[in-house]
């Protein structure tokens, strides 16, 4: 079950059929930046090895689901040009807290939230987007996607009693909510 505190408004889906391309090129730029946010986990927490094949096996599926949606780009005649931020991932960002084992802690969790928010709206997109293909790819993608959620509360909830961790992911659920209504009005998969 995803923690998220609001439900994606029919608007975003409208947003999201009527420019399907700048969608996608947004869509290869999250699974590349999936893959890179688990890569310096890693990275900044070499000692906790119980990251390790977890978050290795989350970065590995990132970058195939990169590679897939490549594929529709070019299939589709698409370049990924760098896009300007909307300011949902720094929203989220900015509230992790700086002290350990509450940094970590909230990694883990505003990653969970992250997938979780992917996870919902590709599955809007799997069974409303008016492209076959699309939706076929969507279904397959967000099955992974709501695993990874699983996986980081699940690794949120190795680094401190649970009770604690859920007090925290309710509140940065809510944070969630306020950083996806205030990103720019654009058609992406976190706006
Ligand atoms: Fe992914
Ligand atoms: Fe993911």
């Amino acid at each position: 079950m995803l923690c998220l505190k609001s439900a994606t408004e029919a608007a975003w889906l409208e947003r999201a059929i009527a420019d399907t391309p700048a969608l996608l090129i947004d869509h290869a730029h999250c699974e590349r930046k999936a893959a890179t946010q688990a890569l310096t986990l890693l990275a900044e927490y070499p000692e906790h090895l119980e990251l390790v094949a977890p978050v290795v096996a989350i970065a590995h599926e990132e970058l195939e689901h990169f590679e897939t949606v490549c594929g529709l780009l070019a299939a589709r005649g698409l370049t990924p040009e760098p896009q300007a931020p909307t300011g949902y991932q720094s929203g989220l960002f900015k509230k992790v807290r700086k002290a350990e084992p509450d940094r970590l802690i909230d990694r883990l969790l505003v990653a969970a939230l992250i997938e979780a928010r992917s996870c919902e709206r590709f599955k809007i997109l799997s069974e409303r987007h008016p492209d076959p293909e699309l939706r076929a790819v969507f279904r397959d993608l967000l099955v992974s996607e709501a695993r990874h959620h699983a996986d980081f509360v699940r690794l949120a909830e190795s680094q401190a009693d649970r009770v604690t961790v859920h007090e925290r992911l309710r509140h940065l659920a809510e944070v969630e909510v306020r950083a996806i209504e205030r990103a720019k009005p654009l058609p992406r998969i976190h706006s």
